[in-house]
C-alpha cells in the first residue's frame, strides 16, 4: 500500500504525522488548525504511531511514520525559496524528528550484531557479510535478468526515482566534515556524480534520460507514493545517516554496500532490458545503469580502502559503527526488493 492510499483512507479530522508537517510549514492548508495542537500533544502522537510502527509492526502505521520523517528529511535539503526553507530549524519539527528516530533507530539497530573489524581487516569482513546476508544476490535481480516483462522491469525504473535523484546530494553530504584521507576518494565519487565535468552525463541527466524513455510524466509526489514504506525507509536511512553528524561511521558504511552492490545488479538488470527490448531501438538510454556497472566497480574497493580504513585506523572503536551502518542498509535493501519484487509479480 502506498502512502497516498494509507492518507486517503484516514479520517480528515485526524491528520497524519506528515500532513501535520506540511500543516507547520504551510503547504498544507487543509489541516491548517493542526499546528495549534501542543507540542506535548504532538510528541505524544508521534511516540504513539512510532510505537505502532517499530513495536508492533503495524503497516499502516510504518507508512505514516516513514512518511512524514521522508518530509522532515527533505527540509533539510530544499531551495532557499522554498516554504520548507523557512522551517530548516523549526523547534517542533525538529523534536518530531528527534521523537520518531529514537524509535526507528533503535529498531533499525536492534537485532544487528555487527563484527568489528580490525584496521586493514576491512573489506574481507564487509565483503563476508555481505556475502552472508540475504540481500545478497537478491532474486528481484535475477527475475529481471530471467523472467520480468517489459512493464516489470519498467516498474523498478520508477521505484527507483528518490533515491537516484538524492544521490549527488548523498554523497555531497559525505563530503561535509570527513577525514583529510577520505577527501579524494569522497569528491570522486561526486565527481562522478556530476559526469566527471560533462553536464551530459550527469547521473541525474541520465537518469531522467531513462524516464523520458519510458515515458514517464509523473512528478516526484507521484514517484514517492509508488513506494511502500520499505521503499520510504530505504530512502529515511540514507538521509538519516547523511544528515545526522553522530552518525558518520554508519553512513560511511551504508554507501559501501551500495558501491560494491550496484554492478553485479545492474548487470542482471540490462541483460533483462536486452531480453525484453528495452533501450533497443535508443542506444545509450540505459546509460545511468551502465555507467555504474564500471564506476562502482571501482567504487567499492576504492571507498573501503580509502574512506573506511583511515577511519578506523584513526578510532578504532567505530569500526562496529561502520558495520552496523552497512548491515542496515543490507536489511533495508531487502525489505525494498522483496516489497518491489512482491509488487512486480503481483502485475
Ligand atoms: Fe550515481
Amino acid at each position: 500500500m502506498s502512502a497516498a492510499v494509507v492518507i486517503a483512507n484516514r479520517s480528515r479530522s485526524s491528520p497524519t504525522l506528515g500532513e501535520i508537517v506540511d500543516s507547520i510549514i504551510g503547504t498544507n492548508m487543509v489541516h491548517a488548525g493542526a499546528p495549534a495542537n501542543s507540542p506535548l500533544d504532538l510528541l505524544q502522537e508521534a511516540a504513539r504511531v512510532a510505537k505502532l510502527a517499530f513495536v508492533h509492526s503495524n503497516e499502516a502505521a510504518l507508512i505514516e511514520v516513514h512518511d512524514a520523517l521522508r518530509r522532515l528529511y527533505d527540509i533539510q535539503l530544499s531551495p532557499a525559496h522554498s516554504a520548507e526553507a523557512a522551517h530548516q530549524f523549526n523547534p517542533m519539527l525538529m523534536a518530531l524528528r528527534a521523537e520518531i528516530e529514537q524509535l526507528w533507530i533503535a529498531h533499525e539497530l536492534r537485532d544487528i550484531s555487527p563484527p568489528s573489524p580490525r584496521h586493514g581487516e576491512v573489506a574481507n569482513v564487509i565483503r563476508k557479510s555481505w556475502a552472508d546476508h540475504p540481500s545478497f544476490n537478491h532474486e528481484i535481480f535475477d527475475f529481471m535478468e530471467h523472467h520480468a516483462s517489459r512493464e516489470q522491469i519498467l516498474l523498478y525504473f520508477r521505484c527507483d526515482y528518490a533515491l537516484n535523484m538524492r544521490f549527488y546530494d548523498l554523497i555531497a553530504l559525505a563530503c561535509v566534515a570527513v577525514g583529510e584521507e577520505a577527501k579524494t576518494e569522497v569528491v570522486a565519487n561526486l565527481w562522478d556524480e556530476v559526469g566527471c565535468g560533462n553536464p551530459a552525463k550527469s547521473h541525474v541527466r541520465l537518469y531522467q534520460a531513462v524516464l523520458d524513455y519510458i515515458g514517464s510524466t509523473e512528478s516526484r509526489s507521484d514517484h514517492l507514493a509508488l513506494l511502500g514504506w520499505e521503499g520510504l525507509a530505504g530512502y529515511n536511512l540514507l538521509m538519516h545517516f547523511a544528515l545526522a553528524r553522530r552518525q558518520q561511521y554508519r553512513y560511511i558504511g551504508a554507501l559501501a554496500i551500495t558501491e560494491l552492490a550496484d554492478p553485479d545488479q545492474y548487470g542482471k538488470l540490462l541483460r533483462g532490458c536486452l531480453r525484453t527490448g528495452i533501450g533497443a531501438n535508443k542506444p545509450g538510454v540505459l546509460d545511468y545503469y551502465e555507467d555504474h556497472v564500471t564506476i562502482d566497480a571501482l567504487h567499492g574497493d576504492g571507498w573501503i580502502e580509502n574512506v573506511i580504513e583511515p577511519a578506523i585506523r584513526l578510532r578504532p572503536t567505530f569500526a562496529a559503527e561502520v558495520m552496523e551502518g552497512a548491515i542496515a542498509r543490507m536489511n533495508s535493501t531487502k525489505r525494498y526488493w522483496d516489497w518491489l519484487l512482491k509488487q512486480m509479480k503481483s502485475m
